[in-house]
């Protein structure tokens, strides 16, 4: 019998960069499949975009919910509709209850722009560079209760310039979170890597370096 192709519902807020690199992926090499795309904005860019693309949509606008329980229940229930391998945070702007992780343990994963475990939180990139590291990066991880914490499954890797802002920063690292996502996400939902006791394991490909001349 022929192996079924992985699915993923992709969850987003914005403009959805990294969305769109997760699709191109799958159309190309076909080793995962985009079920659904849903955001908790409807106004999301990257909801257009999907459309644009015949994938299915859905809003859960948050505003609509008296507290962050009631709305992550009704996240989980839409999700669940699609009946998908993994669930993917691409963007996805708000903090996840511990119901809602446990209810997708092991198959929810998300990318953070810093180098876990060093500045999770927002405005990453400054604070990078206000720590002064040499070396930023990106992470996509298995999401736990703790807050961009859990196993990690990639990283790709920025040298930080004398010259830098957190806008260059985050132009500069975006291309390699588009170019990560999508293979973390393909290597993950065929197995090709895992987690044994936190710790992803397999055949893992050399973690992403943004090489300088090639900008
Ligand atoms: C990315 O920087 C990602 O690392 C973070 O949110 C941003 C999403 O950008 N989690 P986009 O919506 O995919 O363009």
């Amino acid at each position: 019998m022929q192996k079924s192709v992985p699915s993923i519902v992709v969850l987003i807020s914005g403009r959805g960069s990294n969305l769109s690199a997760i699709l191109a992926h799958s159309q190309t090499f076909g080793d995962y499949r985009v079920s659904a795309v849903l955001s908790n904005r409807p106004d999301a860019a990257g909801l257009d975009f999907a459309q644009m693309h015949g994938i299915p949509t859905a809003v859960v606008d948050h505003k609509q919910f008296s507290d962050r329980d009631a709305f992550d229940a009704a996240l989980a229930a839409q999700i669940d509709t699609f009946d998908a391998d993994l669930v993917v945070l691409a963007g996805f702007m708000r903090i996840l209850t511990p119901g809602f992780v446990s209810h997708f343990e092991g198959r929810l994963v998300n990318i953070h722009p810093s180098l876990l475990p060093a500045f999770p939180g927002l405005n990453t990139h400054q604070q990078a560079l206000d720590a002064g590291v040499r070396l930023h990066g990106a992470t996509v991880h298995l999401v736990t209760a703790q807050l961009d914490h859990g196993p990690i499954l990639d990283q790709a890797i920025v040298q930080v310039q004398p010259n830098d802002t957190a806008t260059s920063l985050a132009d500069r690292l975006l291309k390699l979170e588009h170019r990560m996502y999508p293979r973390a996400i393909a290597a993950f939902a065929n197995g090709r890597i895992r987690v044994e006791n936190g710790i992803v394991v397999g055949s893992l490909e050399a973690p992403l370096i943004f090489e300088m001349e090639k900008s």
